[in-house]
């Protein structure tokens, strides 16, 4: 599956590995946070080099939806019933300057953008109910939300939030800008390089596939940070969702759209020379965990049709994002590494604003410089909520490893003649040792089964035929090469150890 934003021809090539082997800071990850902190970093005259597993853009920032938006759902009521309203607002400055930040970008580069009304909508009570606490708390925290009658989605709709004058973007157009801006400023953007590690001496020795690199700071930009110092990994759940492009007949409501009931709904239009496409998105799940991801789709393709029959489906995707279990996102310094160690995580499907936010603050810890916002996030106390919620998630994390460790070998054994159906995926024990074994486009592959990042055991993903790890959200190709998540290496070739 290819986003909207990714099927394209790219304007952007990457650099080659550098010759020089220190940087004043090294990025890891070419996703919007990675871009923005190079690129400001670049502009401040240090010279910069950002390392990216894959291409820019090809993990969460280009399969996003791409609304920039202050009215996010039931965030900001969530947000309050762990913290005060001061935090509660520090939260909203940060996104309104990563916000009016990007905005500004877009303008003086020329990047277009829509400016849009946000709508939350609830189509139950309950829904009702969480959308008049949601109202209460944004007017609280400053936001001009107010309720409508009619959004004027082709459905009933019990109430409706909206907030005037937000934005939807291309993220794939915004990424390209930043990339060649920092160029211009004489950073490097390097494609195809995995950091696997980074020291803790200073300089920063970073260690990657094609060499090692050392740096005076290191900006962690990776989704979930790759490094499992300060195990943030274990404060974060990967929450897997949908999206689709279709071509509608008529018009289309000109509004960005989410419902506040589950399952998330998402809704927003993208102007092409042949007229506006309609993207939707959500039915969301726990990355790993869903039975069939295709279903998943499945459902918020029948959900489209259902209200806009006919519409005719150019594109299909997946992504996933990070939910903090005490529900701020993390930005600052990761432990050991001498306060040079930068990371930003945990948007919660919120970063074309929380990320550019992460990087403007990360950035000027590091050129010296701060925010009252960033302040306020950094010295909140953590939530009894928050800390019962991460105990709760790595609870259910070991119990999902020992269930899988017990069920792996109930199921059938693998042997050199298991050959799955067509699109399909198999786990169990090959030898003794866990195996996955999937065939695609005829390709059968048979790859250890325990991820690459403390094995747990893989479940098979029949939309985007990949092997996911229901603990920590890692991703691997059905040919076991690293996709996503806070793995560092592949999947190892053979389920067998060495000694095969
Ligand atoms: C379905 C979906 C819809 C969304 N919709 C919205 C929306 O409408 N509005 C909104 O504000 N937010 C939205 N989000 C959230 C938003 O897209 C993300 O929060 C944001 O893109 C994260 O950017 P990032 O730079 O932190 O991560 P990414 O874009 O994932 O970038 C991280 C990069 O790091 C690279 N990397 C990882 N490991 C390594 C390594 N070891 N070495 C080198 N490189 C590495 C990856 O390859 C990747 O390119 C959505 C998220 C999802 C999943
Ligand atoms: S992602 Fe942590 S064990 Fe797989």
């Amino acid at each position: 599956m290819k986003s909207l934003w990714l099927d394209r021809k790219s304007h952007f090539t990457s650099d080659a590995i550098p010759a020089e082997q220190h940087f004043d800071t090294i990025v890891v990850g070419a996703g919007l946070t990675g871009m923005v902190a190079a690129l400001l970093l670049s502009r401040s005259g240090q010279r910069v080099v950002v390392f990216e597993a894959r291409t820019l853009g090809a993990v969460t920032t280009g399969n996003t939806t791409g609304k920039l938006s202050l009215l996010q759902g039931g965030v900001l009521s969530a947000l309050r019933s762990q913290y005060s309203l001061k935090v509660v607002q520090a939260y909203v400055e940060a996104n309104k300057t990563g916000q009016a930040w990007l905005a500004q970008y877009m303008e003086q580069q020329g990047v277009p953008f829509q400016r849009r009304t946000a709508v939350t909508f609830a189509t139950t009570d309950d829904g009702g109910q969480r959308l008049r606490k949601e109202a209460a708390v944004s007017r609280d925290a400053g936001l001009d939300v107010h309720f409508s009658r009619d959004p004027g989605l082709p459905f009933p709709v019990a109430e409706a939030l909206e907030l005037e004058d937000q934005a939807q973007i291309h993220p794939m157009d915004v990424l390209e800008t930043l990339a060649s801006d920092t160029r211009e400023h004489g950073g490097l953007i390097v494609e195809g390089v995995q950091v696997q590690n980074v020291g803790s001496e200073l300089p920063l020795e970073v260690a990657t596939r094609k060499g090692t690199f050392t740096a005076d700071t290191v900006v962690v930009a990776t989704g979930t940070p790759i490094l499992d110092r300060g195990l943030y990994f274990a404060k974060l759940e990967p929450n897997r969702s949908y999206a689709a492009a279709l071509r509608v007949a008529g018009d289309i409501p000109k509004g960005m759209y989410l419902s506040i009931d589950a399952p998330t709904r998402s809704q927003r239009t993208y102007p092409t020379p042949e007229g506006e496409l309609l993207l939707v998105g959500g039915y969301g799940h726990t990355g790993g965990r869903a039975t069939s991801p295709q279903q998943h789709l499945n459902d918020l393709l029948g959900w489209a049709n259902e209200h806009y029959p006919g519409a005719e489906v150019t594109h299909t995707w997946s992504a996933q994002d990070y939910q903090a279990t005490n529900l701020m996102p993390f930005f600052g310094k990761l432990p050991r590494g001498h306060g040079r160690i930068f990371f930003g995580t945990g948007y919660n499907k919120w970063g074309m604003s929380n990320g550019v936010a992460a990087a403007l603050s990360i950035t000027s810890d590091i050129l010296g410089g701060q925010s009252d916002w960033a302040t306020a996030i950094h010295h909140r106390v953590t939530s009894p909520q928050g800390a019962i919620q991460a105990i709760r998630l790595n609870a259910s994390t070991a119990k999902r490893m020992i269930e899988d460790k017990a069920k792996v070998r109930s199921n059938p054994e693998i042997t050199d003649e298991t050959q799955p159906q067509e699109g399909s995926g198999v786990v169990g024990l090959y030898k003794g040792e866990p195996a996955a074994v999937s065939t695609v486009d005829g390709k059968v592959c048979m790859v250890s089964a325990s991820c690459a990042h403390l094995g747990g055991l893989l479940t098979w993903n029949d939309a985007e035929k990949s092997w996911d790890c229901p603990l920590h959200g890692s991703r691997f190709t059905p040919e076991g090469k690293y996709l996503e998540g806070p793995a560092t290496h592949h999947l190892q070739k053979s389920p067998v150890k060495k000694k095969d």
